[in-house]
């Protein structure tokens, strides 16, 4: 594939022309050797005080690159990172390598890999293998790194997990496994991983999870299913084993419903990702155990409500996702326990209204409820004492009252109330919002006169806003008023006076 380049190396004026044997350029600094191929047009990449070597890697007339029987010309390394284009590995290739602590070979074309070839690098902590074509491992290719912790063998095309592949590996703390073609996993391949704390399984095909499959790690805490087709296939007891589990990432999975206990056993669990599946609702109680759970994302899913105090044991909530989903309203109890709350997504349902006081429970800094059916928002909903981030953007807002956002400490700094319907924005509404230092503005049909007021404003107090679009007429920015008044005079009640603004605006956009 590569016979007809040329290859020169860095530092010393070699050219290789054409391929007897193909070098591939290796710094050497202390136990590190890093080896890479260099292109033409890539030799200013490197510029370094490490002793510059070559490790050999043959081609051969069919154009592959074979990494020969040692390989690296130095020895005592305790860091290898090849990528070089290799398809072929020697088995003898770091015989003269047994102090090797840290392989990388990632980003080659390495569909297998030699019987007993670690048996030379036994001392080897970090193998990392992700981004070549490995196909299925077999009890002869690991069994010798037992003193291995990180085993990386992410993005390949692994079809096939055989019992016992890892069973030498009992210091194993990471394994990547994600991103390759694995249809199930039998009960008793992880059963000596008893280090394991990070799996990895995501994008694969896996439909299940075998019960039990994970009881024999019980240090695990970090866990990435996501992106798999466990479409109704989460039965109760498929997570009993993760008792230490702090994130559990089950994205893009197809789910549609959980039984009421699934998450009873995962005491631990802070993060859960369940953003992108098909759940159309869940049972109350359904996080009742989760007692330490903080971030929750539910974005992308097909629900129409939320029960009522389903989050009254989850006290210690800070961020949830809700957006994309089918919801109306939400209940007006619902974040009563939730003190923490600090962001809350609701971007893109179709909400005309929540409960007032809802939210005065919590912290909340962030609320996006942009892409809804707003038509206000009403005073007593938004006035947190530490609301800094509102999203408002494309509602149907036509009127803010002076004192939706007032609260004593004034924290709104960021305001976002683009393609709405609002023509005007009260004499008092600028006092309550004294910290505000971006306000998106404009897709309103707003009175010009109006707008001059509030520009005016946002000049003097140098609120940052974007005019994109709008300042070269390509998008109307205001409408001119029928009437000959040159003061912004409106109040809520002249409701078809304003509906006629929007008419107009909506002709010309
Ligand atoms: C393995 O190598 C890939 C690509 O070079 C890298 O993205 C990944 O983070 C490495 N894995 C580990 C566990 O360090
Ligand atoms: C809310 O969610 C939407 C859609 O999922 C996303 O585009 C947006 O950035 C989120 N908003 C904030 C403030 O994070």
């Amino acid at each position: 594939m590569k016979n007809n380049l040329i290859w020169k190396l860095i530092g010393t004026i070699l050219v290789f022309v054409k391929s007897v044997q193909l070098e591939c350029v290796c710094i050497q600094n202390k136990q590190q050797a890093n080896c890479i191929l260099y292109r033409l047009n890539e030799i200013s990449v490197r510029n370094t005080q490490g002793t510059k070597t070559v490790a050999i890697v043959t081609t051969r007339t069919d154009g592959g690159c074979t990494l020969p029987e040692n390989a690296i010309s130095f020895d005592k390394m305790e860091h290898v990172a090849l990528s070089c284009e290799i398809d072929i590995l020697k088995v003898n290739a770091f015989k003269n390598q047994e102090e090797l602590k840290n392989l990388d070979l990632s980003e080659n074309f390495i569909s297998t890999i030699p019987n007993d070839f670690f048996a030379n690098i036994p001392r080897l902590e970090n193998l990392n293998l992700s981004h070549n074509t490995f196909q299925n491992p077999t009890l002869d290719t690991f069994y010798a790194l037992n003193n291995l912790k990180v085993l990386d063998i992410s993005f390949n095309s692994i079809s096939s997990l055989g019992l016992g592949i890892f069973d030498e590996m009992m210091k194993l703390e990471e394994l990547h496994l994600n991103n390759n073609k694995i249809p199930k996993i039998e009960l008793g391949v992880f059963d000596l991983l008893h280090n394991l704390k990070i799996i990895d399984l995501s994008y694969n095909h896996l439909h299940e999870i075998v019960l039990g499959l994970f009881d024999q790690s019980q240090k695990l805490a970090d866990v990435y299913l996501s992106g798999n087709y466990f479409v109704g296939n989460l039965p109760l007891g498929t997570f009993d084993s993760f008792k230490n589990v702090i994130t559990l990432h089950l994205k893009d999975c197809q789910i549609e419903k959980f039984p009421l206990g699934v998450f009873d056993q995962m005491p631990k669990l802070i993060y859960l990702d369940l953003n992108n599946n098909k759940i159309k609702k869940f049972p109350l109680g359904i996080f009742d155990e989760a007692k330490d759970l903080k971030i929750l994302d539910l974005a992308n899913n097909a629900l129409a409500k939320i029960p009522d105090y389903v989050f009254d044991q989850t006290t210690k909530l800070e961020s949830l996702d809700l957006s994309r989903n089918k919801l109306q309203t939400l209940p007006g109890l619902l974040f009563q326990q939730t003190e923490s709350l600090k962001y809350l997504n609701l971007s893109k349902n179709s909400i005309a209204k929540l409960q007032k006081k809802m939210f005065q429970w919590t912290y909340l800094t962030v609320i996006d409820i942009s892409y809804n059916k707003f038509i206000t928002i009403e005073p007593d909903l938004l006035n947190i004492e530490t609301l800094a981030r509102v999203y408002a953007q494309n509602n149907r807002i036509n009127y803010l009252d002076d004192l939706t956002f007032a609260s004593s400490n004034f924290p709104l700094q960021y305001l976002d109330i683009r393609n709405n319907r609002l023509v005007f924005l009260g004499e008092h509404f600028f006092d309550w919002v004294k910290n505000l230092k971006r306000m998106e503005v404009f897709g309103n049909p707003w009175d010009c006169t109006c707008l001059e007021d509030i520009m005016i404003i946002l000049t003097h107090r140098s609120i940052r806003y974007t005019s994109t679009g709008y300042y070269e007429g390509k998008l109307p920015i205001c409408v001119v008023p029928q009437t000959n008044s040159d003061k912004c005079d409106f109040t809520a009640t002249d409701k078809n006076i304003l509906s006629n603004y929007y008419q107009l605006y909506n002709e010309r956009t």
